[in-house]
C-alpha cells in the first residue's frame, strides 16, 4: 500500500531578519509562490520569535497559505524560565510547526535528547507539529556510526509519544557536517538514513505510522540540489536554512518539481 505524503518545505531563518525585514520577506515569498505551488507542497517559515506576530498578521490578513513555524520553545507552559517561550504562547500565535532539537541548539545551548523529548511532547500537547531534528557529526559519519547515532537520537526523542500522535510528527534528517557548509549529503546517503528512520518508526509503532511519517532532509539545500533530494523515496520535504532567507531562492526550492 503506498501512502500519499504531502511534501513539506520549511525555511529556518535562524537569527536573521528583524520584523521589518521579515514582513518584506514573507510578502515577497507569497508573491513568488503560485497556487500550483501551494496545491503541490506545504510551505512553512520559521522566523525568530520577535517576528512571529508580524508575520502572523500578514499571513492572516492576506489569507496566505504558508504555515507559521517557530525554531524552538521550552517544554513548560509558564514559569520562572528567563528568556524562554512556551508552547502555549506559540499556539496562541497560530504557530503550527516547531523545530525541536536542531543541532545548533544541541551544540551551542546544551540541549540533550531528554530536553528534546520533553519539547516534542509539549509541542504535541498543544496540537502543534514538532519537526524533530536528528543527524550525525562528521566524526560519527567517518567512523561508520551514522545509522546508530540517528537511531539513538530518534528513539530518545520519541519516548512517551503515543501512536495517535505519530501522524503529526515530522522528522528532519540533518547531517551536522552539511549544515551551512555548502556540502550536501549525496542522494544515496540521504536516502539510506531516511529509509532507516522510516523503518525505525515502523518498529516503534506500526507500518501505517511509518508510511505516513514525513521526513525532511536538511543541510545546505539549494535550488539546484532540491529536485534530486525530493526525488528520493523516503525524502518528503526539506529543511532549508541559508537559502530560505532570500524569498526568490526559497521559492525556486519550493518549485523543485518544475525542474528537469
Ligand atoms: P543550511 O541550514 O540550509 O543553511 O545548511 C539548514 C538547517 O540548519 O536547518
Amino acid at each position: 500500500m503506498s501512502v500519499e505524503r504531502r511534501p513539506l518545505i520549511s525555511g529556518n531563518w535562524k537569527m536573521h531578519h528583524n520584523h521589518f525585514e521579515a514582513i518584506r520577506t514573507i510578502q515577497r515569498l507569497a508573491y513568488n509562490l503560485s497556487s500550483a505551488d501551494h496545491d503541490a507542497v506545504d510551505v512553512s517559515v520559521h522566523p525568530p520569535f520577535t517576528d512571529l506576530r508580524s508575520i502572523q498578521t500578514v499571513l492572516e490578513a492576506d489569507d496566505i497559505p504558508i504555515a507559521l513555524g517557530a525554531q524552538h520553545c521550552h517544554w513548560e507552559e509558564s514559569g520562572s524560565f528567563t528568556g524562554e517561550v512556551s508552547p502555549t504562547m506559540l499556539a496562541k500565535l497560530n504557530v503550527s510547526l516547531v523545530i525541536v532539537g536542531h543541532s545548533e541548539r544541541r551544540q551551542n545551548f546544551g540541549e540533550s535528547d531528554e530536553d528534546v523529548n520533553r519539547k516534542v511532547q509539549a509541542v504535541l500537547a498543544q496540537g502543534m507539529t514538532p519537526i524533530v531534528c536528528v543527524g550525525e557529526t562528521l566524526e560519527e559519519r567517518e567512523a561508520g556510526s551514522t545509522l546508530d547515532r540517528v537511531a539513538d537520537q530518534l528513539s530518545r526523542s520519541l519516548t512517551g509519544v503515543n501512536r495517535s500522535q505519530a501522524s503529526s510528527l515530522v522528522v528532519a534528517y540533518e547531517p551536522i557536517w552539511a549544515i551551512g557548509t555548502g556540502r550536501t549529503a549525496t542522494p544515496e546517503d540521504a536516502q539510506e538514513v531516511c529509509s532507516a528512520i522510516r523503518r525505525q518508526v515502523g518498529e516503534f509503532w506500526d507500518a501505517e505510522a511509518a508510511g505516513g511519517l514525513r521526513i525532511q532532509y536538511g543541510g545546505s539545500v539549494k535550488p539546484v540540489s532540491a529536485p534530486d533530494l525530493m526525488r528520493l523515496q523516503d525524502v518528503d520535504g526539506l529543511l532549508v536554512g541559508g537559502a530560505s532567507l532570500d524569498p526568490d531562492e526559497f521559492a525556486r526550492i519550493v518549485a523543485y518539481r518544475l525542474v528537469g
